[in-house]
């Protein structure tokens, strides 16, 4: 008899910055909790602690720098070659803080994965814990979702919630999410790589058979 050993899902992970959540998702699959490996990093800022961050755990890196572009769909079709050559199960945007193109969203579509700062379809774009300080919000979170063409508007497949306290400020709540964030986002892979959710005529739709786009809610 032959034991049948599902591959492991190939993660392709987009970064800009310190890439806390790209070492939250290394860690995730080097404990195992998720059956997958980060093939490569793709930084757009070659000054970004994630590629370090990578590098310590041996994962190919790789730097392109938008602004040698003339243009975004050019900045788009060379990281599209990049993302090709690597033969992704999922393209995972972790703190990656560029527009893509409706061309590049679209090759990519059902693979495309990012995560998002506040509970969408709140507070799409920056700013967003100050903004849900300023609106008096008393819950705050982040948000794991499918990308799509229109920005911060995909169909999400996780939340994560958490209440906003009395005295917190926009560093001590940025740390909290952050928090969150390292939770939600392996949890939402592991459910998209068992195949629990899918992206289907443009809506998260679950195996499970609830309603479409009804995310998983995580609460710290
Ligand atoms: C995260 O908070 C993520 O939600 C946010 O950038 C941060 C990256 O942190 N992404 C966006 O705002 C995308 N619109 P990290 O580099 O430490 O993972």
């Amino acid at each position: 008899m032959t034991d049948h050993v599902q591959q492991k899902a190939r993660l392709c992970v987009l970064i800009s910055g310190s890439g806390s959540n790209l070492q939250a998702i290394m860690d995730a699959c080097h404990g195992h909790m998720l059956h997958a490996e980060v093939v490569q990093v793709i930084s757009n800022r070659a000054d970004a602690y994630g590629l370090t961050r990578a590098q310590q755990a041996q994962i190919p890196t790789e730097v392109l720098n938008h602004k040698t572009f003339a243009d975004r769909p050019g900045f788009d079709a060379a990281l599209a070659d990049l993302i090709d050559r690597c033969q992704p199960d999922f393209i995972v945007l972790a703190g990656f803080m560029r527009i893509l193109t409706p061309g590049f969203v679209e090759r990519f579509l059902g693979k495309l994965i990012n995560i998002h700062p506040s509970l969408l379809p709140k507070y799409p774009g920056l700013d967003t814990h100050a903004r849900a300080l300023a609106a008096g919000d008393r819950e705050h979170g982040a948000t794991v979702h499918f990308v799509t063409p229109t920005v911060d508007a995909g169909p999400p497949i996780v939340q994560g919630i958490l209440n906003v306290l009395p005295d917190d400020s926009v560093d001590s709540l940025k740390a909290r999410i952050h928090q969150l964030e390292h939770v939600i986002y392996p949890y939402a892979l592991d459910r998209l790589i068992k195949g629990n959710v899918r992206y289907r005529h443009q809506q998260a739709q679950w195996a499970d058979g609830r309603a479409d786009n009804t995310p998983d809610i995580i609460r710290l």
